[in-house]
């Protein structure tokens, strides 16, 4: 028999309910931000509870609280108890704040401006400008620099991640250091995550920089890793100076954020500043050739809203290579999602 428009064989009926689900997945991501920013899951750690508790405890409203939890069991978030309790799923479980690979700041922060400038990918795509921009009239930086709860959403967000994706998976390992040389942390946040390096590595200082509003609480960070002795901190604007004299220079989850031209401008600039015989040290996805399916091609999408790309091998020779830095060398980690890509002055 052959297939009719609209019948279960026609290709309409096999993948319009594909395509349906993938057109639904920015109300998903919505209505777990939402349940996530509203605390629901820590509400549901000791088991299921009725809307009508959940909304009084949120302060929300009973009957729309209702129908975005049920959303969200219906893609298997949560459990419908279907006398209007909900519970959580083994998903559902991962949106508490206090349990190990807690993604609650991620979902929280994929739904607040995040959200508005993915919805300005049109814009983006047709003027190769940034989501942020095309949002916000400002990149994202100079937006969280003057939007105080986006940076604190930001900030949330990049120590749960930070937890979760790098040090959770010993991704500092692989981060080639040795005793009596010194490393900077360029765009570095408050230092969590140099604290770790220096605190795995005992003979090793640190320079932590970044943006001065980004370095804020660092010194606290730094004393409470107890490696506040072995490490300055220096607000600053990476694309005016780095600095100098440094053996190692590392770079996480930076070059991703910005273009080729941006990144170029960098690394020419950290290559200058470098001792000799000093090297970059950057912890990033890679995107494999070819054309099949891989988690980065879809996070790239994040990064054009901030203006950034992720990068294929080839991508980062030549980015690497025209900045004068060579004998690349990549250290595959446990994370499934970062690599250590290792680069020396040539
Ligand atoms: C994605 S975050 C990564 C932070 C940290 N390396 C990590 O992995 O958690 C990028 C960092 O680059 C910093 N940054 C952005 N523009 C900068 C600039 N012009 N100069 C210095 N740092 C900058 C941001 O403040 C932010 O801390």
């Amino acid at each position: 028999m052959s297939a009719t428009p609209g019948s279960r064989q026609s290709p309409a009926g096999i993948y319009g309910a594909q395509v349906a689900t993938l057109l639904n997945g920015a109300m998903v991501a919505q209505a777990i931000s939402v349940v996530a920013e509203l605390g629901v899951a820590d509400l549901l750690a000791d088991g299921p509870r009725p809307t009508t508790e959940l909304a009084a405890a949120t302060g929300t409203h009973e009957g729309s609280l209702f129908r975005l939890l049920r959303a969200l069991a219906a893609v298997g978030v949560l459990q419908d108890g279907g006398d209007g309790s909900f519970s959580l799923t083994p998903m559902g479980q991962l949106l508490r704040s206090d349990v190990d690979g807690s993604m609650c700041e991620y979902a929280a922060f994929v739904g607040g401006d995040w959200q508005r400038a993915l919805g300005a990918l049109l814009g983006a795509v047709r003027t190769g400008s940034t989501g942020f921009e095309a949002a916000f009239g400002k990149p994202f930086y100079e937006h969280l620099a003057t939007e105080p709860e986006a940076e604190a959403r930001w900030n949330r967000y990049l120590d749960q991640t930070t937890q979760s994706l790098l040090l959770d998976d010993n991704v500092l390992d692989q981060v080639p250091v040795a005793a009596g040389e010194t490393v900077v942390d360029v765009g570095g946040g408050r230092g969590q995550i140099l604290a770790e390096l220096l605190r795995l590595n005992p003979g090793v200082k640190g320079v932590l920089t970044d943006l001065p509003f980004a370095v804020e609480g660092a010194d606290e960070v730094l004393r409470a890793a107890g490696v506040a002795d072995r490490c300055d901190v220096v607000g600053g604007d990476m694309f005016h100076g780095v600095p100098p004299g440094a053996d190692a220079y590392f770079l996480c989850r930076v070059l991703t954020n910005w273009d080729d031209e941006r990144c170029h401008a960098l690394l020419t600039g950290i290559r200058e500043a470098m001792a000799p015989g000093g090297r970059v040290v950057a912890v990033e996805g890679i995107v494999p050739d070819g054309g099949g399916p891989h988690f980065t091609k879809l996070a790239d999408l994040g990064n054009m809203v901030v203006g950034g790309r992720l990068r294929t091998r080839s991508e980062w020779d030549r980015l690497l290579g025209g900045a004068g830095l060579g004998a690349i060398e990549i250290r595959t980690t446990r994370s499934v999602v970062f690599t250590v890509i290792e680069a020396q002055a040539t």
